[in-house]
């Protein structure tokens, strides 16, 4: 949540900082702010409302005078997803200290920030902000004393939380510090100038040269070079990465949203996380998984899955992929609620971490309860490098590139592949398919990607016409069963999240114990209907919904004629294992909560509230 930027070197910052930020904006998009020092002040300039405003106050701010071009130019910036204090201008980063000297860009959450600053103020510091990042700054001042990085060192010492900031001082142009506990801060390597952000696509239009921070680590940006040390101030050796992503992986490519070139994305993102994995026919090769070896893999009596929002969702496809085909039971578990919920796990259970953004603090906050209960714990996870990745016993990558649009969409279909991959294997090691059914099921899932491109390139119209029909319903109802069931939530929720339409997504044998009472003749329902041992009883349920004047939209299966008579409208995709078509009956899906969406007016990319990462609970 929020997103950081720096950059210190010979150019114009203002561009440099600006043009990270929009590339972090899907880290939240309230406010944003930036600092920039100029001689012997610093000017900041801060706007409510998303970056078109913050555009806007820099033009008004250089009007009359160029932009400062220093020969040490030194900035930071900030895009806010507001936790404490509401989303104001004097609440915006970046903030600073009471002599104004020091300036700070901070993603996360300080929680002892009342008693720090019930004693900041005492000793005479002025707080201009409701936020508890603000504390930083003060702190920071009062600990400087000529040495910008031993203040920052100071400061943290005195931080209970998890937050990432870099600090910027009047006194030493030229020099950004950064810290990092438990949210993310990357160093972009230039030449003769440096970067930092919270992500890498925050600078990767000016170098593809990264180092990663680990937590509890310093780091010192000049010009001429970088310096990571301890919190007590020892050098630490650190590898400079090469990324492979194209700048241009990051723009819309032709589509009109990120959103929908990243629903497009779909088919290669699965095809790329099935790749070599399942390049043999009667065998998965999971590739390194670290810790999580073959021996444990046909050992653990359990598997926990931990997550939240739509990761959430795919755990729950996967949990009937292993039970159908591995026969290992799985539990899924809401990350936020399990953390809290002293639970019963360890050394024989498997927790599978899952997160898009590898930074969900609920999420790593899950997979630690687990590992400190004795467990091994798998990360499912889209981004190299995060603090998921450094805290599992072993990764399972997927390789949906980056996802920009807030709404998941490329990443949940690579995490639904990446546990049919697990699932398969799973079953492989413990002999749990017959080998004929294990390759017909890893034939199955290679063909996928073939068949996502099928619903992709079947056009439009039929969802785009009942998305205009009911756009201005103020509720859906979702139904589904078996492994559709998932595929209702997450349809559930994709409408909610960028339309702002009230959805309910029910067990469609559930709905006669409540949710029944909400239809009205005026209630869509829509039905994930594909092929399933469960059909006919799905049927059934849609018979009650009908009987209630409802309207039926379903995602039935090409050649399925029996739902002709069942259902108002039909989103047909093609015939394929009934557990695997949870990846294609959530494409029309998107789709239609995309349309509904654009129908409304509505950004789909940034919805409101929401944001990408959510490194808070
Ligand atoms: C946010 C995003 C969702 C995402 C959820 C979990 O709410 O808007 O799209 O599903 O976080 O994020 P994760 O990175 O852990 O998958």
């Amino acid at each position: 949540m929020c997103g950081i930027v720096g950059y210190v070197g010979p150019r114009e910052v203002r561009p440099l900082l600006f043009a990270g930020l929009e590339k972090l904006e899907y880290r939240g998009y309230d406010s944003a702010g930036i600092s920039v020092l100029n001689g012997e002040q610093i000017d900041l300039i801060r706007a409510v409302g998303d970056l078109s405003f913050l555009r806007d106050a820099m033009a008004e701010n250089s009007n009359g005078s160029a932009p400062p071009v220093v020969a040490d130019g030194t900035g930071i910036g900030h895009t806010r997803w507001a936790t404490h204090g509401l989303v104001t201008e004097a609440n915006a980063h970046p903030h600073y200290s009471t002599n104004s000297r020091i300036h700070i860009a901070v993603n996360g959450i300080v929680e002892n920030y009342v008693t720090l600053k019930e004693s900041l103020v005492k000793d005479g510091s002025v707080f201009t902000s409701e936020t508890d990042a603000e504390v930083i700054a003060h702190l920071i001042e009062r600990h400087y004393n000529g040495d910008l990085t031993k203040a920052v060192r100071d400061a943290y010492q005195d931080l209970i939380g998890h937050y990432a900031f870099v600090a910027m001082s009047v006194d030493e142009p030229g020099v950004l510090v950064g810290a990092r506990k438990e949210c993310p801060l990357v160093v972009g390597r230039g030449e003769g100038e440096q970067f930092i952000g919270s992500a890498v696509p925050a600078f990767l239009k000016e170098t593809k040269r990264v180092q990663y921070m680990n937590d509890d680590e310093i780091v010192v940006l000049r010009p001429d070079g970088v310096e990571f040390l301890t919190v007590d101030g020892e050098p630490l050796a650190r590898e400079i990465d090469e990324v492979d992503w194209d700048a241009d992986t990051a723009e819309k490519g032709g589509y009109e949203t990120f959103m929908l070139k990243e629903i497009h994305e779909q088919a290669d993102a699965v095809a790329e996380t099935i790749g070599e994995r399942a390049a043999a026919e009667d065998s998965i090769d999971l590739g390194d998984l670290g810790q999580i070896s073959d021996h444990l893999l046909r050992n653990i009596s359990r598997i926990v899955v931990v997550a939240c929002g739509t990761s959430y969702h795919a755990g729950l496809v996967g949990r009937y992929a292993i039970e159908e085909w591995a026969r290992v039971p799985v539990e899924v578990e809401i990350a936020s609620e399990y953390r809290y919920r002293n639970p019963v796990v360890g050394p024989n259970d498997l927790v599978i971490g899952v997160s898009q953004s590898g930074e969900t603090a609920d999420t790593l906050a899950a997979m630690a309860t687990a590992r400190n209960a004795g467990a091994s714990v798998l990360a499912i996870t889209n981004i190299v490098g995060t603090r998921m990745t450094r805290e599992a016993d072993g990764v399972l990558f997927t390789r949906a590139g980056m996802e920009i649009g807030v709404a998941a969409t490329k990443t949940f279909v690579t995490q639904v592949a990446a546990f049919y991959l697990l699932a398969l294997r799973l079953a492989e090691l413990r002999g749990a398919l017959a080998p004929h059914d294990l390759s017909s099921r890893i034939a199955e899932l290679k063909h996928l990607p073939h068949l996502m491109s099928e619903v992709l390139d079947a056009g439009t119209a039929t969802i785009e016409k009942v998305a205009d029909q009911v756009y201005k319903q103020n509720f859906f109802m979702y139904l589904g069963r078996n492994s559709s069931l998932p595929i209702a939530l997450e349809g559930a929720l994709k409408l909610k999240e960028i339309s702002y339409i009230a959805t309910d997504a029910y067990a469609a044998g559930e709905m006669k114990h409540g949710p029944i009472a909400l239809l009205d003749e005026s209630t869509p329902v829509v039905v994930v209907a594909t092929n399933s041992p469960v059909l006919s009883k799905l049927i059934s349920n849609i018979q009650e919904v009908r009987a209630r004047g409802a309207r039926v939209i379903a995602v039935a299966t090409e050649g399925d004629t029996e739902i002709d008579a069942h259902a108002d409208e039909i989103f047909r995709v093609p015939a394929t294992n009934a557990m695997l078509s949870p990846l294609l009956a959530v494409i029309p899906l998107q789709l239609f909560a995309y349309f509904i969406a654009g129908h409304r007016g509505l950004n789909v990319d940034r919805p409101r509230n929401l944001a990408k990462t959510v490194t808070v609970e």
